[in-house]
């Protein structure tokens, strides 16, 4: 992880280089469109809860009847002292320190079937259209939020993102509410594919219940009370060691790495070209340059000979065998 943050600030450095020499570079554009993370469901499914938990913290609204009617988009940074802050959009003044990612996460309104009293008859519809608009960007990287307590083949997550991403390669499958289902009854069948086969495996949750939050019980308590749960249930312990909060933190930041590593070689052939291009902007001015004005191109070409040296040694990590990035 240390690894991909330390890539990412790197990639992100050099577009920001490259957008402030006003070059018709492709480097920033890629750096947009380097993936988010959404999470998609029903209302109270537990969207803002898994987020939280990939987080590891407490910052999103959540609770049993509120409806988030807008994405929430939460940035978290990596800033140069090493510290580490999310500000969300809609809190722009109010920075979170000590996270660990370095993504950008939405947590979108939740999918409803009916407008409930005080709300336009459309909202069912606008919600949706909002919903679909942002997760069928092919950057988007799909956390689709099923309930366990609730049948599957009544899941707003899985009808939608199968809609936008039909085979499944960056959507992943996480049932929550394990812990409600009705006595008796168990996720096994999903939880092994054998009910619903994503591409990614299921990943099931147990996140904190209202009690739980009403009671104060932190996210430290909660994940580790999660990892009871699987370990200790006589269903689930053969799969344990790929279920709960943690578990869908590893999987989400492998397969950002992956996504990232298959960006590299584009990546790294502009900003080749784009240390050729400063070199003969550079000769072209010849000696006696403008101080402010060759220096600013110096510096650019600097930092882009840096990053293209890091490339390179990125890859040689990269080789098959090496799980270095
Ligand atoms: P959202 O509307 O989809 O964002 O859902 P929330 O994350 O706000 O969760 C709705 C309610 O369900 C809250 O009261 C949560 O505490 C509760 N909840 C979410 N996930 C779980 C779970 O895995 N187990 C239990 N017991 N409660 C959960
Ligand atoms: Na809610
Ligand atoms: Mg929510």
């Amino acid at each position: 992880m240390e690894n991909l943050i330390s890539l990412v600030n790197k990639i992100q450095r050099a577009c920001t280089a490259l957008g402030d020499h006003g070059e018709e570079s492709a480097l920033p554009t890629l750096w947009d469109s380097l993936p988010a993370i959404a999470v998609v469901g029903g209302q109270s499914s537990g969207k803002s809860s898994v987020l939280e938990s990939i987080v590891g913290k407490d910052f999103l609204p959540r609770g049993a009847g509120i409806v988030t009617r807008r994405p929430l988009v939460l940035q978290l940074h990596k800033i140069d002292e090493g510290k580490e802050y999310a500000e969300f959009m809609h809190l722009p003044r109010k920075k979170f320190t000590d996270f660990v990612v370095n993504l950008t996460l939405v947590d979108l309104p939740g999918l409803t079937k009916v407008a409930i009293e005080g709300q336009p008859e459309s909202i069912v519809q606008d919600i949706e259209n909002m919903v679909r608009a942002f997760i069928e960007k092919p950057n988007c990287i799909i956390l689709a939020i099923s309930p366990a307590n609730q049948d599957l083949a009544t899941s707003d997550a899985i009808k939608i993102s199968r809609e936008v991403d039909p085979k499944g390669e960056r959507t992943f499958g996480v049932l929550t509410k394990i812990d409600l289902m009705d006595k008796g009854t168990n996720a096994v069948d999903i939880l092994e594919g054998k009910a619903y086969k994503l591409q990614f495996p299921w990943i099931g949750v147990v996140n904190r219940s209202q009690a739980d939050i009403n009671k104060s019980v932190d996210m430290i308590a909660a994940r580790r009370r999660e990892r009871e749960y699987f370990q200790n249930s006589p269903e689930y312990s053969h799969l344990a060691s790929r279920m709960g909060s943690e578990h869908l933190g590893k999987m989400l930041s492998k397969h950002l790495e992956s996504v990232i590593k298959s960006r590299i070689p584009g990546l790294q052939s502009l900003v080749s070209k784009t240390i050729i291009d400063l070199e003969a902007e550079l000769s072209r001015l010849g000696k006696p340059i403008a101080a402010d004005a060759g220096g600013k191109l110096y510096t650019i070409m600097e930092i882009c000979r840096a990053f293209d040296q890091n490339f390179k040694e990125h890859l040689d990590g990269v080789r098959p065998g090496g799980d270095k990035i």
